[in-house]
């Protein structure tokens, strides 16, 4: 039967990176995991809580397309808490994931041949979403003396959209306010649609993330429950939007997904009184953190971008190679620790670039570190 050009979106490599480190433990290896972009800690205590209750009283059907009323408040709030913004709970929409809220997001904002600006390195799936709508992405090849983040000078004259990430995957690196609002300023000006992506905060290790609501209100803001809540497979995330597109993105929900999972609405909504939880989890990426940051240097691997936050470590490995997934597949190899090549992220410049989660158990990344070490006083 035919295929449409549309859907020959490409693969994700690390998904390769992740097949291999399967198959090396598989024949009996003991791999770190260091390619892995989620945490290794369950839904939060008080999230299975409420899910268990609500089992026992409720069939959990559909619920309205833009989320449980309680959730889109509970939400609202944490905007309050987190950012002193004062946020109507109407302009809220929950997700499935923040990888649904992509979907409506574009949609809402993009027609079929508009071409949409966002920097490299950055989440590979953007780019593959929107040429899968039809949309051609724009890479903007992101400079390190800008932390790895777009400035308004590298936006092109012909585009419809700007999409930004902070703390940035798989850079880490954050906006500033100022940087933020310069940017938010450009895609006013010409009218774009803005779109920012702020999966990682919560996971910051000294300053605090800026969210673009805290500047104004002309932006299609996106997070979820699956980074700093710790919920990567319940599927559960939210989006902002302006108050007058909350009726069209209300008719591309009802539609395309009629409702996030009711199960996973209800487990978020536990999630969001978790803190003492959830900032314990945040402790142990600290302490990761530093302990990537002492490492990764002595082990070679020194040319690193700013970890402001999320749980990456970007790496520039132009020195040691031109061909970075023949590198992660020697680490893999030889050390026994799994890592990312930068291709998924920028498709131009990623075979010099890895990527380092330390995500997991803080005695993992000891060992992993101590592995790379090794394997690099070897080489
Ligand atoms: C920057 C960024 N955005 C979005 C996502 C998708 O997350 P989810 O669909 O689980 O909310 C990820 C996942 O790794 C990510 O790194």
């Amino acid at each position: 039967m035919r295929l449409s050009n549309r859907g020959q979106v490409d693969a994700f490599i690390v998904m390769d990176v992740m097949e291999a480190a399967r198959a090396a433990e598989a024949a009996g290896r003991h791999i770190i995991h260091m390619e892995v972009g989620q945490p290794s800690t369950p839904a939060p205590a008080a999230a299975r809580k409420a899910l268990a209750a609500a089992l026992e009283r409720d069939s959990l059907g559909y619920t309205v397309a833009l989320g449980l009323p309680a959730l889109r408040q509970g939400i609202a709030d944490l905007y309050a808490r987190w950012y002193g913004v004062d946020l109507d709970p109407a302009r809220v929409v929950v997700t499935p994931g923040s990888s649904g809220a992509f979907l409506l997001a574009f949609s809402a904002l993009f027609d079929a041949g508009d071409r949409v600006a966002l920097g490299a390195p950055g989440y590979p799936s953007y780019r593959q979403i929107l040429r899968a709508m039809s949309v051609n992405p724009v890479d903007l090849l992101t400079r390190p003396e800008n932390r790895y983040q777009p400035v308004p000078a590298d936006i092109p004259a012909d585009v419809q959209g700007l999409i930004v990430a902070s703390p940035g995957n798989p850079s880490g690196t954050m906006l500033g306010k100022p940087e933020l609002a310069a940017l938010m300023e450009a895609a006013a000006e010409r009218g774009l649609g803005f779109v920012s992506d702020e999966i990682y905060h919560g996971l910051h290790y000294e300053a605090r993330a800026i969210s673009a609501l805290e500047i104004g209100n002309e932006a299609y803001v996106i997070n979820s429950f699956s980074k700093y809540f710790s919920m990567t497979g319940w599927r559960v995330g939210w989006m902002v939007v302006p108050e007058d597109h909350v009726r069209t993105v209300e008719r591309l929900a009802q539609n395309m997904f009629i409702c996030p999972p009711h199960a996973s609405q209800v487990a978020a909504l536990g999630a969001l009184e978790a803190t003492d939880e959830l900032e314990a989890n945040r402790a142990v990426y600290a302490k990761n953190r530093q302990l990537m940051l002492e490492g990764l240097p002595k082990a070679g691997f020194d040319k690193i971008a700013p970890p402001d936050g999320a749980f990456y470590i970007y790496a520039d490995v132009s020195e040691l190679t031109q061909d970075s997934r023949a590198l992660a597949g020697e680490i893999l190899e030889k050390a026994g620790v799994a890592v990312t090549p930068g291709l998924d992220f920028d498709p131009a410049r990623g075979h010099t670039t890895l990527r380092f989660s330390y995500a997991r158990a803080t005695a993992d990344i000891e060992e992993g570190l101590a592995r790379l070490a090794a394997f690099m006083a070897a080489r």
